[in-house]
């Protein structure tokens, strides 16, 4: 885990529409993201996948999109604002010392950290706040790109998992990245 943080202005990129050609929301997200769900994102940049997430929850259901850098998090509310899904989204700034999930503990029914868990600084500390907010049951889905983080990194980060109390239950394929989907 490098604790190096993606500058706020690459987050324009990231949400560039051709991203979709290779990563495409809907699909990734389909089989996981389901009505009435409350779906937390750290991580989340100018909202990539949020839009999704915030679609596919519904209207009884709602996303908490975390950032450390409130760059990303204005770029994420102006296309919450443009996709009419404001309500759904509660966007909250991170500090590096923790998310700030406290009001979450036990609500959460899936944590999506996409191409994130490699620029925390204290991943050990980050999963067990991501333990702690999640529903018995609940899942963490971790993506993290294979051009930043070795096979042996990833697996760094797995084991800190298993030491939060994660189990492993799948490793759905998305692309050219390491995957995880675990249960609490
Ligand atoms: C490479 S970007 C990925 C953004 C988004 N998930 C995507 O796939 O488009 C990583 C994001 O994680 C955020 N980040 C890094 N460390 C964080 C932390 N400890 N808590 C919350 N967000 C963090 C960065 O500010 C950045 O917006």
């Amino acid at each position: 885990m490098s604790g190096m943080v993606c500058p706020w202005w690459l987050g324009y990129f990231l949400v560039n529409p051709l991203r979709r050609l290779y990563q495409n929301p809907s699909r990734i997200l389909g089989p996981y993201v389901k009505e009435g769900m409350t779906v937390l994102e750290p991580g989340c940049g100018m909202g990539f996948f949020s839009i999704e997430i915030a679609r596919r929850v519904g209207p009884r259901g709602k996303l908490v999109a975390v950032d450390l850098q409130p760059k990303m998090l204005a770029g994420l509310k102006r296309r919450a604002a443009r996709a009419g899904l404001s309500e759904r989204i509660d966007a909250r700034q991170a500090q590096q010392r923790g998310v700030g999930l406290e009001d979450l503990e036990g609500e959460v029914d899936l944590a999506l950290a996409f191409w994130m868990v490699h620029e925390v600084a204290d991943a050990p500390r980050f999963l067990a706040e991501i333990h702690r907010a999640l529903k018995p049951g609940g899942k963490l889905f971790i993506i993290e790109p294979m051009i930043h983080v070795s096979k042996r990194g990833f697996s760094g980060t797995l084991e800190a998992c298993r030491n939060c109390g994660f189990k492993e239950t799948a490793r759905p394929r998305v692309g050219s990245n390491w995957t995880a989907l675990l249960m609490k």
